[in-house]
């Protein structure tokens, strides 16, 4: 500390090198997770980039990765059919090497619909995406991390993980879910230099919910719920996916990051109470 109070710089700074490690984040077509293949291969990572349905961004943003010096490849499937997980991941054994890091990321908000006035196969098919996909795509990846004897798996849960949000049971359901998967797992492979961690973004500005902030009273609506005074960016969340798969997290495991700008911190509060 100077004799003035502030605190001094010293060093060159903190950085964050992935380089060697191959990190897969499922759903990296768009939206967050396009961001997060974008940030994990700037610190070095070789990033494969899982897609569903969207092919041709898969390859747009491999060949932006490749082209600027990263290191990328694509893989398509479903992530809730096991058999398309497993061949998922030999394709990335064979192309890549075995996994260092996985992010499951891949996700859907599913329609909104009310419990009872709802389509059962609708709940299902977000289960099946948002908890059954990353639990297939854990299991494969647990299997290479222990014959490494290390590796990290990053969950991306969301704020509704704690937060029930009305027309959207199987989605809060999933999410809440994922994060005691994310705590379970851990501590089932804490003692093979595995760390499972869960990061739940707030309201991003992605194509998920382009309806809400893409209509000016919605959006309105929307900035009230969030503290501070901004919807998040794709890089807020890709930016702490990175921190987390990471050596400088290297303590943390079975428990959530909230990247949310305070959704979580009753902004109405604010304003009294
Ligand atoms: C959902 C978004 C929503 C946000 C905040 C996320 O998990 O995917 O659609 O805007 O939560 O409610």
């Amino acid at each position: 500390m100077a004799s003035d109070g502030k605190v001094e710089a010293y060093g060159s700074g903190i950085s964050i090198d992935l380089k060697g490690k191959v990190a897969l984040v499922t759903g990296s077509s768009s939206g967050l997770g396009m961001e997060m293949a974008k940030y994990l291969a700037k610190a070095g990572a070789t990033v494969a980039i899982h897609y569903h349905s969207e092919k041709q961004q898969a390859n747009n943003l491999a060949a932006e990765i490749n082209s600027s010096g990263g290191k990328a490849a694509v893989f398509g499937g479903d992530v809730s059919n096991a058999q398309q997980v497993e061949s998922i991941f030999a394709s990335i054994d064979a192309q890549l090497g075995p996994l260092d890091i996985l992010v499951n990321n891949a996700g859907i908000d599913g329609k909104r619909e009310l419990c009872g006035d709802d389509n059962p196969e609708d709940w299902l098919r977000v289960i099946s995406i948002n908890l059954i996909g990353p639990y297939y795509c854990s299991r494969e990846a647990v299997k290479r991390m222990k014959k490494k004897g290390s590796g990290v798996i990053v969950n991306i849960t969301s704020v509704h993980e704690f937060l029930p949000w009305s027309g959207y049971t199987a989605y809060c359901s999933a999410k809440a879910g994922l994060s005691m998967f994310t705590k379970t797992l851990a501590q089932e492979v804490s003692d093979f230099g595995i760390r499972v961690v869960a990061l739940a973004p707030g309201a991003i500005k992605t194509p998920i919910n382009k309806d809400v902030w893409g209509n000016p009273d919605t959006y309105k609506d929307l900035l009230t719920k969030i503290a501070m005074p901004r919807m998040g960016e794709t890089s807020d969340v890709a930016k702490a996916v990175t921190f987390l798969a990471s050596d400088l997290a290297s303590y943390i495991t079975g428990t959530t990051l909230v990247v949310d700008g305070g959704m979580l911190l009753y902004p109405a509060f604010k304003h009294g109470g």
